[in-house]
């Protein structure tokens, strides 16, 4: 029997759901990351021209579904009839892109999940994803992140519960530093991985916070950062990350 390591230190958070063997941010690729030992997810949103947070990394559909155009031009509708699997691989053909709402049905409530903004504030994504927050319970278990901070400081003033992580390129001398001077209560730092070493990890987390750099790949990146005591750590290959945590457990 593998070892529980349902709350490990480090979380492991599958990029995208688990984008480099499934078809990225479809419940296909979420639920392939849980199967995997994921025990968190990280997914990126946009808005729909008709207000509903479409989960999908890029602005536009091109990429990652047999459609084109921009998401905030598309409605939800047009959205969920595209293919958003054939891209990957014929064995995905069908799969859609996901609802924020769809997924927070599908995954376990136990499931912490990284909800990360693309878009940019408007008072309609705030009520739209406090909705959904509040509807699923999910207040306690989703860490909202974005590269714009100002877009989290605007969500957190609207909600002061909400969980915010900031997401950052930059070598830092102290990064628990952004933490601060952000204004805000901030839950998690994500850095890009190589701008942090132990002594950065345990300074920010000894002020309280959790860090969750990305997106480690490479099992000798990944056992460095398991090494290196972060709280969880984003990867597009939960399984690789699952098999060095069970190797160290035993
Ligand atoms: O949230 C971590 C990571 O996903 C940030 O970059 O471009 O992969 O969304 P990106
Ligand atoms: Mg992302």
């Amino acid at each position: 029997k593998s070892p529980d390591l349902s709350h490990t230190t480090p979380l492991i958070i599958g990029h995208r759901g688990a984008a480099g063997e499934a078809p990225e941010n479809t419940l296909a690729s979420f639920q392939l990351a849980l199967t995997h030992g994921a025990n968190a997810l990280e997914l990126d949103i946009n808005e729909s021209a008709d207000g509903a947070l479409i989960v999908c990394h890029d602005h536009t559909v091109d990429r990652t579904t047999d459609g084109s155009g921009y998401i905030h031009q598309l409605t939800a509708l047009e959205i969920g009839r595209l293919d958003a699997g054939s891209w990957f691989g014929e064995s995905f053909a069908g799969e859609r892109v996901p609802l924020l709402a769809d997924v927070f049905a599908a995954i376990p409530a136990d499931i912490m999940i990284n909800v990360e903004v693309k878009c940019a504030y408007s008072p309609r994504l705030s009520a739209e994803l406090q909705r959904l927050l509040s509807e699923f319970g999910r207040l306690d278990t989703a860490v909202i992140s974005s590269f714009s901070h100002k877009t989290l400081y605007r969500l957190k003033q609207d909600r002061p519960e909400l969980r915010v992580g900031l997401l950052y390129v930059g070598d830092f001398i102290d990064h628990s530093r952004l933490a601060e001077l952000s204004g805000m209560e901030v839950y998690s730092l994500h850095p890009y991985y190589l701008s942090m070493d132990a002594d950065d990890v345990a300074q920010a987390v000894s002020q309280g916070l959790q860090v969750y750099p990305y997106t480690i790949n490479e099992p000798e990146q990944l056992q460095r950062a398991v090494e290196a005591g972060f709280s969880g750590i984003i990867t597009d290959y939960p399984a690789r990350l699952r098999e060095i945590l069970e190797t160290r457990s035993r």
